[in-house]
C-alpha cells in the first residue's frame, strides 16, 4: 500500500484505525522503534515505554493502532491518572512513510472517542511541542492550559524524566516547560466552558504567549539572561 499517493482516498480509507487487541501485540517493538527514531530526529524526549508497558495498554483495551494490511502505520495509547479524574492521550506516532495523510488526526480522534466512552467524567489532556498535535487537539475541543490545571499525579510527571528538557520542568517547579499542556474538560460541554472564542482562537493566542515564554526559558538554559 505504501508509499501512499497523496490524495488517493481509497488507499487512505484502506488503512484501518482500531482499538488494538491481542493480535496487535506483535507490533509493540515496531511502535517503540518508531518512537525512538522520531525522538532522535526531533531532538526531544518522546518517552520510550517498555515492551511490557505498551503490551499492557493493548491488553487493557487502551491503545489505538493504525494498520495498513499487515503493516504498522500508527499508534497512540490512553492512560488514567489521579484515580480516573484525568486521561492522558500519549505515545502518538505515525511512521515517516505514512505521514501527511491525516492518519494522526484519525488516531487521535479514535483515542478521544475511546477516552470519552471509557472515562466519560474524566478530563482529557496531553503535553506536546508539536504543531500538528496542537492543531488536532484544538479541533477536538482541547484548550491550552497552564500545568497547574493538569493532573498532579506523580506517575504522569515521572514520564517527563526521559525528556532532554526535564531540567527546565524541575527548575520551574513543574509550572512550565517547552511543552504546551492541552486539556479537554467534559464540563465545558455542559455550559461551564469559556465562551466567546473558538478553540482555535484560544489556541493561537496561547501559541503567541508561549513563544515569548519558551524563548526566555531556552535563553535561561543556555546561560543567557532573559529580559
Ligand atoms: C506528529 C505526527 C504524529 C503527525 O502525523 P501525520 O499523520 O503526518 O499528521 P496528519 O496528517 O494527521 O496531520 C494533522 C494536521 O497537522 C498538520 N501537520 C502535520 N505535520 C505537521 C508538522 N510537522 N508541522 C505542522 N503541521 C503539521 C497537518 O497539516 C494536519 O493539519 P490539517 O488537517 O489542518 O491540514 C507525525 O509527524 C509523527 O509521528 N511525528 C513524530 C512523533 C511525534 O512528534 N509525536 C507527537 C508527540 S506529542
Amino acid at each position: 500500500m505504501f508509499p501512499l499517493k497523496k490524495n488517493n482516498k481509497n488507499e487512505k480509507d484502506a488503512i484501518k484505525v482500531v482499538v488494538a487487541g491481542e493480535e496487535h501485540i506483535k507490533y509493540v517493538d515496531e511502535v517503540n522503534d518508531a518512537i525512538d527514531l522520531a525522538s532522535k530526529e526531533r531532538g526531544t524526549g518522546i518517552a520510550r515505554r517498555t515492551h511490557e508497558y505498551i503490551e499492557s495498554k493493548i491488553k487493557e483495551g487502551k491503545a489505538i493502532i493504525a494498520i495498513d494490511g499487515d503493516k504498522f502505520a500508527g499508534f497512540c495509547y490512553i492512560e488514567t491518572f489521579g484515580t480516573n479524574k484525568f486521561v492522558a492521550n500519549s505515545g502518538l506516532i505515525v511512521p515517516r512513510e505514512y505521514r501527511g495523510h491525516g492518519l494522526a488526526r484519525r488516531i487521535k480522534q479514535r483515542a478521544f472517542e475511546l477516552s470519552r466512552s471509557k472515562f466519560p467524567e474524566a478530563k482529557i489532556f496531553g503535553l506536546t511541542t508539536g504543531l500538528a498535535v496542537m492543531k488536532i487537539n484544538s479541533d477536538l475541543g482541547y484548550k491550552p492550559v497552564t500545568f497547574s490545571e493538569l493532573t498532579d499525579d506523580e506517575q504522569f510527571w515521572k514520564g517527563c524524566q526521559s525528556c532532554v528538557n526535564y531540567d527546565i520542568l524541575q527548575r520551574t517547579s513543574r509550572s512550565k516547560c517547552l511543552c504546551t499542556g492541552m486539556l479537554y474538560d467534559p464540563a465545558w460541554k455542559n455550559g461551564n466552558g469559556k465562551k466567546g472564542k473558538t478553540p482555535f482562537q484560544v489556541f493561537r493566542e496561547w501559541v503567541d504567549k508561549r513563544k515569548a515564554e519558551k524563548q526566555a526559558l531556552a535563553e535561561n538554559k543556555n546561560g543567557k539572561k532573559s529580559e
